[in-house]
């Protein structure tokens, strides 16, 4: 397809000429006799260049390149000055021009500095696609979501990204603080390097300091050869220390003068190795809360807590719950059973109802059994385990942000309704005008209700 060139002068001999020499080549031209004329056409017509004079009645072509910089930062604007006018040909590259032409000019250079400027312009659109495609793998992929709270956590991980801050991960069970921790490592400089985790809470104290900073030979019985520790098998890369909130104390001791030195020393060994990885903890313990109780060096803590990534628990994350169900059936589905396509109503309002105490795995799992299950093309509430298919909401907040229990709208609705009648000392009148309904609306939800409204609702 030939390219959309938009020419831009108030002289229109100019115009015609340059028109004609461009259709010449099989360019698409279109042309302006002012920059408010051009920047009308340039949204129907999309051109990939633009030439423009400076010198017109009117906006000059400087404020055109301005806009266009603004507007269409992807767009090359050239423009074209008058011999011996070098000063304005710098001053409209200074604020967005990508290239300027003499005149007069002879008809070849004209085409070759176009040709240059659409070559620019497809580059630019190919590295822009390619950008966000990368971005959307990247971030898509691994933390699927796009409610307030994860939005916020995405953010911050990408901030974190670009810093080799030590960084504690912490939240509740199941809520993906390793799949945060991963996430940091994969958008940041080390991601071509190692990432490496170890899970504080797996092993016995003496045989988790020597997976932590390797040992010589010989250090124990069983030390045939020489080890790496994680330390050092994360060589250019990152650390996760998983369950850090378990660190038996004196394995804590060795943890904070590793961190502090930025060396190791493996067990059995006099020899200090430096190491270069960094360091990311987790937990989904109250790691003050055991500084307090005497259970966690707190200098350690004030060493792995530079800052601190809070993942949200899932009743937090309103509708991505359903965001998340819909991915995991989605997967496995197509790993075992790709005539299973979705959640049946039912099972999306158990879905939602249920308060997730072992959050995001919690759900996984749960759809994995009930993908592997369903004798139906969409999961049915049956087909979840018995604790969700059941499960019934008791505690109702009705409030803004800080709604932990995830409830349907009718009921707080509901609930509302009765906590403004409260309010409003049981008087209907003042509380249908407050609810900006009528007093019949409010009448007919009462006795639907079936809730006698001058009792406390304990709401
Ligand atoms: N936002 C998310 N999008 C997609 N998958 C997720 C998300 N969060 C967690 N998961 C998946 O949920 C499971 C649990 O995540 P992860 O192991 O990171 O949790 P955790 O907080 O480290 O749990 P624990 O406290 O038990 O160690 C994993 O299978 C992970 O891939
Ligand atoms: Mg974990």
């Amino acid at each position: 397809m030939s390219s959309r060139i938009l020419i831009v002068d108030d002289d229109k001999a100019t115009c015609r000429l340059m028109a004609l020499g461009l259709q010449g080549a099989h360019y698409v031209v279109e042309t302006a006799a002012s920059v408010a004329q051009a920047q009308e056409l340039a949204r129907s017509f999309e051109p990939q260049v633009v030439l423009t004079d400076l010198n017109m009645t009117g906006k000059s072509g400087l404020e055109l390149c301005r806009d266009f910089a603004d507007r269409w930062p992807d767009v090359p604007v050239i423009v074209v000055t008058a011999f011996g006018s070098m000063e304005s040909a710098i001053e409209a590259m200074r604020v967005g021009a990508y290239d300027f032409i003499n005149k007069p000019f002879d008809m070849d250079s004209l085409l070759l500095v176009v040709e240059r400027a659409l070559r620019h312009h497809s580059l630019r659109s190919e590295v822009k696609r390619l950008r966000a495609a990368v971005g959307q793998a990247g971030w898509g992929d691994s933390i699927v979501g796009n409610s307030t709270k994860v939005l916020e956590l995405r953010s911050l991980l990408s901030r974190l990204s670009k810093t080799e801050a030590t960084v504690l991960v912490t939240g509740e069970t199941g809520t993906g603080k390793e799949v945060a921790a991963r996430t940091l490592h994969d958008h940041g400089a080390r991601r071509n390097g190692p990432f490496v985790a170890i899970n504080c809470s797996a092993l016995p104290e003496s045989l988790l300091e020597s997976e932590l900073f390797g040992h010589v030979k010989g250090a124990f019985t069983d030390a045939h050869t020489r080890r790496a520790g994680v330390f050092l098998q994360a060589d250019k890369g990152t650390l996760l220390l998983d369950e850090i909130g378990e660190l038996p104390m004196p394995v804590q001791a060795k943890l904070l003068r590793a961190l502090e030195e930025r060396r190791v020393r493996p067990v059995g060994g006099d020899a200090e190795v430096p190491f270069d990885a960094r360091i990311i903890a987790s937990t989904h313990r109250d790691l003050e809360q055991a500084v307090a109780l005497g259970s966690f060096r707190e200098d350690l803590f004030y060493r792995l807590n530079v800052v601190q990534v809070a993942v949200p628990p899932l009743r937090s994350r309103g509708g991505d719950v359903l965001l998340l169900a819909q991915h995991f059936l989605r997967r496995f589905a197509s790993q075992s059973r790709p005539e299973v396509v979705g959640l049946s109503e039912a099972a999306a309002m158990r879905l939602m109802d249920y308060p997730w105490p072992g959050n995001v795995r919690e759900l996984r799992n749960a759809i994995e059994r009930a993908v592997a299950l369903t004798a139906f093309d969409h999961v049915r509430a049956e087909d979840l385990p018995e604790r969700i298919a059941r499960f019934e909401p008791r505690h109702v907040l009705v409030a803004g942000d800080d709604l932990e229990e995830l409830v349907p709208l009718e009921e707080v609705e509901k609930r509302y309704i009765l906590r403004v009648l409260q309010a409003a000392g049981g008087n209907k009148s003042l509380a249908a005008q407050t609810l900006r309904v009528s007093r019949r609306t409010l009448y007919r939800k009462l006795e639907e209700y079936g809730v006698e409204p001058a009792k406390p609702t304990g709401a």
